[in-house]
């Protein structure tokens, strides 16, 4: 993992709501090999657009979040993982039933489409609940960080690859899940770019300083006046 150069580090979410739109973008960025395709575009266009970017050799990042009883995880992830996808998320709140069905399904898909299976990527707690929500939306009685700790390690001990992050959560959750649990995190932004709604971001370099292993990084890269001089500048800076 360790020996991943930055480009190999960097996810770009393809956050376009269609097919001509996305590859419009992977066609500008050359040198992106992994991107992200979550819940808009994948409704929109289905499989094509993943068809699509496996045919030009990149790495894919699912992010479809699954959340549902256990056979209908299995049968989602048993599905998602034919398409041959790098990464894929799903929440660590739907519990170890349907985390460890959900493993096991993907490795069945994968083997059966003769491809390698996904990485399960655990969401621990959506950023955009705030610790108010938490406590007295969801009645969960611990603090924010904990909650997102606790399902870390649910996910891990229920065989999962590892856990979606905040660059703020990462340097805890790797002394606590160790080397090998994958770390993916948003809310990264270089110094030059704006912050926008990201609130409590860390550079590329820090986060990856942090313990993240993969960073999704999109409007730096994608709202850039020139988007691929973007991505090399942030490459360069991570190497330093
Ligand atoms: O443009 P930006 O770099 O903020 O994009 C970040 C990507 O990561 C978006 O696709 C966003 O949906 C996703 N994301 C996030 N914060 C989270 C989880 C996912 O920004 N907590």
């Amino acid at each position: 993992m360790s020996n991943l150069s930055p480009a190999d580090r960097i996810i770009v979410p393809l956050d376009v709501p269609t097919e001509k739109d996305a590859l419009a973008l992977v066609d500008r960025l050359p040198d992106v090999g992994f991107w992200k395709v979550g819940l808009e575009l994948f409704v929109s266009t289905g499989g094509t657009v993943l068809r699509q970017l496996k045919e030009r050799n990149k790495r894919i990042f699912l992010d479809l979040k699954f959340h549902d009883i256990p056979n209908t995880m299995a049968g989602a992830c048993r599905a998602a993982a034919r398409y041959g996808v790098d990464l894929l998320t799903i929440h660590a709140a739907a519990g170890k039933v349907a985390l460890e069905a959900s493993q096991k399904a993907a490795l069945e898909g994968a083997t059966a489409a003769g491809c390698p299976p996904p990485n399960l990527i655990a969401i621990t707690l959506l950023t955009s609940i705030p610790p108010r929500a938490l406590a007295f939306e969801l009645k969960i009685p611990l603090e924010l960080n904990d909650y997102a700790l606790q399902m870390a390690i649910l996910a891990q001990e229920s065989g999962l690859a590892g856990a979606v992050c905040s660059p703020q959560e990462a340097s805890q959750l790797r002394s606590v899940c160790g080397e090998d649990f994958l770390l993916v995190t948003p809310g990264v932004r270089p110094t030059w770019a704006e912050a926008g709604d990201q609130k409590r971001s860390l550079t590329p370099l820090e986060a990856i300083q942090a313990g993240a292993n993969y960073l999704v990084i999109g409007r730096p890269i994608t709202a850039a006046d020139d988007p691929a001089a973007a991505f090399a500048r942030i490459c360069e800076e991570m190497g330093k």
